[in-house]
């Protein structure tokens, strides 16, 4: 069983698909990281995140069992990941590791911003994670803080919103809902609240 979970940052997704996966007996793949390990590697290499080849070679060139590296939840990452995430080359060259991983014997959980729609459109179920900007951005606040960062909570709305805006209006794969996702508002949901309501959407629709 394939369960493809989508949403902007910070919606929650993240915590409701560990959890979802951990209950079903799953593997799980935050697909956010590939883009963050790309974006990661060329930092460390000095490369400018638009230098398209060598962010395709990177893409590449990695390995999943490298995505444990606690550098990649930095705020800089997110940031520099949307940015490498706008090339449909580093996209296309993310794919089949993507598709390998959902294949597995058994099924598998993946999140991100377009597996429902690009990733693995046959998924089994589909939901949508989302929450408003100022709720995503006061979780995100709390928890780079709680890591050690020091952020202001203005700021990371601001970031939240730009991230959205390049999210979704990029011409490759852009963020949306797919026409057979759940829609699921976690604003007023604590995460409990919003594993036990998308295990609901998932029991119902399989
Ligand atoms: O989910 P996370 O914040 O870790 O993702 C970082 C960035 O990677 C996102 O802002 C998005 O631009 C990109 N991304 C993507 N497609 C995915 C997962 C993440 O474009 N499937």
């Amino acid at each position: 069983m394939i369960i493809a979970v989508d949403g902007p940052s910070a919606s929650g997704k993240g915590s409701v698909s560990r959890r979802i996966a951990a209950q079903l007996g799953l593997p799980y793949l935050d697909t956010g990281l590939l883009y963050r390990a790309v974006a990661r590697d060329m930092l460390d290499q000095g490369l400018p995140l638009d230098d398209e080849d060598a962010a395709v070679r990177a893409a590449k060139s990695l390995d999943l069992d490298g995505l444990d590296d606690p550098r990649l939840r930095e705020r800089r990452m997110g940031e520099a990941a949307s940015r490498v995430a706008a090339s449909p080359a580093v996209r296309e060259a993310l794919l089949e590791l993507q598709r390998d991983f959902a294949h597995r014997p058994g099924g598998a959980v993946l999140d991100g911003r377009d597996i429902g729609t690009v990733v693995c459109p046959g998924a089994d179920v589909k939901l949508y994670i989302t929450a408003s900007a100022e709720e995503r951005a006061h979780r995100r606040y709390l928890e780079l803080r709680d890591r050690g960062e020091h952020v202001d909570e203005d700021e990371i709305y601001q970031d939240i919103l730009k991230r959205d805006h390049r999210d979704q209006e990029r011409s490759a794969a852009p963020l949306r809902k797919a026409d057979d996702a759940h829609l699921l508002d976690t604003t007023n949901l604590d995460i409990e609240q919003a594993f036990k309501a998308a295990l609901g959407l998932i029991n119902a629709a399989r």
